[in-house]
């Protein structure tokens, strides 16, 4: 009998529902998993399908270095996994039409999405046959249940294009993307799927031309989309990248750099994705999926797979060697304010790697979420608006700026203890000491935990800016959303369009200063300029130091302009060019 997708969620409340549990067992890097068989876990390039309760995941089977099928595991709780076979197993014989999975030929990355209105299982992968790189196909296969046996429907080159490093991406709208390395692993192209997956539609989109980029891992969270990817170096790692747009169907994914942070960052912590799983029971948490290859025998390759860190609005990689899923509990309930309110209690959060503002003995510092050192602080109304005493709860002292110097100090009625706080386009905020006019500012815009936090001279770069943040299990402030609205179900694909908060742009002259995150630094940031009737006058690239552009515009005649900023979303000003 074919079970209706629909009725599942009745099915599965008669059976035995595994319970998420509160406190989950850790998630251990870097090491072997073992199996309830006993086996080490052999799933590597690969991807997990959430379904009634359980994760599945699907990935490479190898036989040290030889392709041997996709594997499939299942858990309740990401760590206890239970060996459940081969979900496709290499047969039948090599033909030259390229149409098999016979024994000897590579499949790689394989991923599984399930297709409501066909009822089927689609799983798509890399195939080559065997013998080198050189044909960059896909396979596709399908199966009537989640763990198959899956069978092949054809390999072939998505769009006549070649495929190497590969995923598809399942929509909240139920539309499914591919995405793959090609153009020589040039460019990373997307299409999306026919109605029942199988196929791609005729028109696919570049859509990160150039970059070289592969292994992408793909995510949505409310109306953004999120992309890890890696550089193209083998099995070696490399630094990692991470793109952002709100429309998945142009090309105007915008790369903010490596989402990692910590020591090893420069190789992704020794890893290269695969896959961002949502996880269940959070609004806004996912992990990401990645492999730590061993080239000399892939099959003993192990995984790393870390909570993806998004209040800021953009995500963060941490690292954990072990960490288990109780941690989203804190990570998801820390949401930024709408607004401050009087007297209400909130912690500030720094846009340079989304770590707290805290105290470590007596110097004030950015660090991890630890209640024992993050300040907590009661906004108290001092006169103007938007201006506050901050009392820190723990002990009702309160933060004063002398020079360059913050500290927490007894209560005072001078202006050393009055803060300014300015909201800025991104929802962060320049905090202001109401006595220097001197600003918060983590020194150096450092990203370690511990960075010391001081006050400089005024500046727009991100290495000032703040949020205000609150914990929702302790307040009902209202929540200013970094990802736009929550899906709804109303609003088609590609017809979101980006809002204009995540960079700022100010014009002076000819000369153009432009805030962006920090992690963008190391790559190319679009800038054009439009003239009123819509046309296109001089687009150049330029890279930021720092989270922050500080160009000369080229020249271009006096008069007033459209300027455009393609970063993490693309931004928007009108600037008047008078030199
Ligand atoms: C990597 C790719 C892996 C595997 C490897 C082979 O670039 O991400 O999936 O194909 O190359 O060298």
């Amino acid at each position: 009998m074919k079970i209706n997708k629909l009725l599942l969620p009745l099915v599965a409340l008669a059976a035995a529902v595994p319970v998420f549990p509160a406190s989950a067992a850790r998630i251990n890097n870097g090491v072997t998993i073992r199996a309830t068989d006993g086996t080490a876990v052999n799933a590597h390039g690969g991807g997990v399908l959430y379904e009634d309760g359980y994760y599945y995941w699907f990935g490479e089977n190898r036989k040290r270095m030889a392709s041997n099928g996709v594997s499939v595991y299942r858990s309740a709780d990401l760590v206890t996994w239970e060996n459940l076979g081969l979900a496709l197993t290499p047969s039948g014989e090599r033909k030259n039409t390229l149409q098999d999975v016979a024994p000897g030929r590579t499949i790689e990355r394989p991923k599984v999405v399930y297709n409501a209105a066909t009822g089927k299982y689609v799983m798509w992968a890399h195939w080559e046959d065997g013998n080198d790189y050189t044909k960059a196909r896909v396979m596709v296969a399908t199966a009537d249940r989640i763990a198959g046996p899956y069978t092949l429907v054809r390999t072939m080159r998505p769009n006549g294009q070649e495929s190497r490093d590969q995923t598809v991406f399942l929509d909240l709208d139920g539309n499914a993307y591919h995405f793959r390395s090609s153009e020589d692993n040039m460019t990373l192209q997307c299409s999306k799927l026919s109605p029942d997956f199988l196929t791609p539609l005729d028109d696919f989109i570049r859509a990160i031309p150039g970059k070289q980029y592969e292994a992408p891992a793909i995510m949505r969270i409310n109306e953004t989309y999120i992309g890890f990817f890696s550089g193209c170096t083998g099995w070696r790692p490399n630094p990692g990248h991470m793109c952002m747009t709100r429309n998945i169907t142009t090309d105007s994914w915008n790369d903010l750099g490596n989402p990692c942070i910590d020591a090893k960052a420069e190789t992704t912590y020794d890893s290269q994705p695969t896959f961002a799983l949502k996880i269940e029971g959070y609004d806004y948490a996912y992990m990401y999926m990645g492999d730590r290859w061993n080239s000399s025998n892939v099959e003993t390759s192990t995984f790393v797979w870390l909570p993806v860190c998004l209040r800021t609005g953009t995500p963060f990689l941490r690292w954990y060697s072990s960490w288990d899923t109780s941690l989203f509990e804190t990570m998801d309930a820390i949401r930024r304010a709408a607004r401050i309110e009087d007297n209400g209690s909130y912690v500030l959060l720094s846009r340079v790697a989304d770590r707290m503002v805290s105290a470590n003995g007596n110097a004030i510092c950015t660090y991890e979420d630890d209640d024992s050192r993050n300040l907590s602080f009661v906004f108290e109304p001092a006169g103007d608006e938007a201006e506050y005493r901050l009392r820190n709860e723990a002990d009702g002292r309160y933060l004063q700026g002398a020079g360059t110097v913050l500290s927490l100090a007894d209560a005072s009625d001078a202006d050393t203890q009055v803060w300014r706080f300015d909201r800025q386009s991104d929802n962060f905020y320049i905090i202001s000491n109401k006595s220097t006019g001197r600003v918060l500012s983590v020194k150096d815009g450092l990203m370690s935990s511990g960075a010391p936090i001081e006050l400089i001279g005024s500046t727009s770069a991100s290495k000032a800016r703040f949020g205000v943040y609150f914990d929702k299990r302790k307040h009902d402030y209202e929540e200013d959303n970094p990802f736009g609205k929550p899906y709804a179900g109303e609003s088609g694909i590609g017809s979101v369009r980006p809002a204009a908060d995540d960079v700022i742009v100010s014009c002076n002259g000819g000369h153009i200063s432009v805030t962006l995150d920090r992690r963008a630094d190391d790559a190319a940031t679009k800038i054009s300029v439009y003239d009123l009737s819509g046309r296109c006058v001089v687009s150049f690239e330029a890279r930021s130091r720092d989270g922050y552009i500080d160009v000369e515009l080229p020249p271009v005649a006096d008069g007033v302009y459209i300027l455009a900023v393609d970063s993490y979303v693309r931004t928007t000003a009108k600037i008047a060019v008078r030199r």
